[in-house]
Parts: C-alpha cells; structure tokens; sequence
C-alpha cells in the first residue's frame, strides 16, 4: 500500500480527484497533516484543526461493484472506521449514523465522503475521504455535535496509530465486501444510529414522528411512522430531529 503524507493540502479528497487513476495502485491513500479547504457532505466544508485530526482519502477500484450498489463502500468504510474506533473506545458505543457519518452517543466523531467514477454500470474508481476527529477538543460554534477521541478518552491518542489501525480493517473488509457483502451488511445494522427508535424527522419537507428500520440496497434510509407508513428517504431528503 503506498501511503502520499503532505503537511498541508487543500483536500485530500481533491488532491485524489486529480490524479489519473490509471497511473495510481489501487489503495493509494493520502494522508495530510492540515486541510485548507476540506471538503464536506452536501457542499460543506469540513475543519479539522492541523496536526490534530486524521484527514486522509484512500483510492480504490472496485470494478466488482454495481454503480446502484455504490452505498455498499460507505457501508463498509464505515464499519471499519466504527469498530477501530470501537477498539480504543471500549466503554462506549460506536454508531454509524446513516449515511455517512460515525457519532459516540449523539455526537460526531468521523465523517466520510466517498467519490464514484461510474462506468457503465460498474464503479471504475472510488475515492473514500475519511476525516477522523482524534485529538482536537475545541470545535467553531457552528460545528454540529462535534467530539473527539481526546474529548471522550481525557488523554492525547497517537494518530498514526489510529491511522495504521484504520487501514488495516478496511483492507480487510474490503477484501470482505467483494467475497461476502451481507457480513458487512450485518455488521453495519448492528451499529446503525437511532435503529427502532422511535424520533422526529423530517422528510421532503414534512415532519414526522417514526422509527428507522434498515436501510435498502440502494443505501436509502428506510423509516416507518407512528401510522405505520413506510418511507424510503434519499440523502437529501431527510434530516434527523425533525428541523
Ligand atoms: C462529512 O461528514 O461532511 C464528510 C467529511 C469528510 C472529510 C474528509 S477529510 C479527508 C477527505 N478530504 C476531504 O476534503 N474530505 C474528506
């Protein structure tokens, strides 16, 4: 695996979206100690104090997979972020808050965008950008929910461990997801954020009262109100806390 370390970057994931893929290996992964314009979900930036955090993107072809099957490596990045994390995190629960986020109780520790270069109907390449909140412990204001494993632990976390650790389980698991998907499957419903738990929404615009009760092969959020109809929610579509 070769490993590109800058000090600073505009964004990991854009450095990766640069570059021609077929001049890189599969698992290229790049690591920069700051970001001066990270990128978020939906058009967000994502800050991350330098030297800090973990802020990394890891290239990856995965021309096994469907482009409607795109979820699946969110899923499986996921679940190897979450349970590294649940590793050094042992008296705490670990979550995958759908689509993409990993939270500690309800607060937000890792976010995660992945990239898909669609050929046809298959992925020729993925970019996966990880940002992992490690030892940062103030946060600007408008930062929803944010946490740390310093903030949860009370003690400085080495990152290039964390890092080590976090490439390990994904290699495995990607290896995992093209043999076997439903053990990533299973192992991403047991962490799954809020699941049969009964909150508000919001969805395309109105707000309800439901409980979350998987999520599809599309990767759409699937949700059952209190009357007991069903929904089936894009990204965009819904927001947890119904606001
Ligand atoms: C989100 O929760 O909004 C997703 C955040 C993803 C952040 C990571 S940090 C490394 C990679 N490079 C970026 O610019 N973004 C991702």
């Amino acid at each position: 695996m070769e490993i590109r370390r800058f000090d600073s970057l505009e964004s990991t994931n854009k450095y990766c979206k640069l570059l021609d893929p077929s001049t890189v290996e599969e698992f290229l992964v790049v690591v920069a100690k700051a970001q001066t314009a990270g990128e978020g979900q939906r058009g967000n930036v994502w800050v991350s104090e330098p030297g800090e955090n973990l802020t990394f993107s890891i290239i990856l072809k995965p021309s096994f997979l469907y482009a409607k099957d795109q979820y699946q490596l969110t899923m499986m990045t996921a679940v190897a972020v979450a349970e590294s994390l649940g590793q050094t995190l042992t008296d705490k629960r670990v979550w995958i808050k759908w689509p993409n986020d990993i939270y500690v109780d309800d607060k937000k520790i890792c976010g995660i965008l992945t990239i898909c270069n669609i050929v046809g109907n298959n992925i020729s390449n993925a970019i996966c950008g990880i940002g992992v909140n490690i030892n940062q412990t103030q946060f600007p204001d408008w930062v929803p929910n944010p946490t740390s494993l310093q903030l949860l632990l009370g003690e400085r976390i080495e990152t290039e461990g964390m890092l080590s650790l976090i490439l390990d389980r994904i290699t495995k698991d990607y290896n995992l997801l093209k043999n076997d998907s439903e053990v990533i499957l299973r192992r991403y419903m047991k962490r799954l954020y809020r699941l049969g738990i009964e909150a508000d929404y919001m969805v395309r615009g109105e707000r309800i009262r439901a409980t979350i009760t998987g999520v599809d092969s599309f990767g759409r959020l699937m949700l059952r109100d209190n009357c007991g109809m069903e929904h089936l929610c894009g990204m965009k579509e819904v927001t947890f806390g119904g606001q």
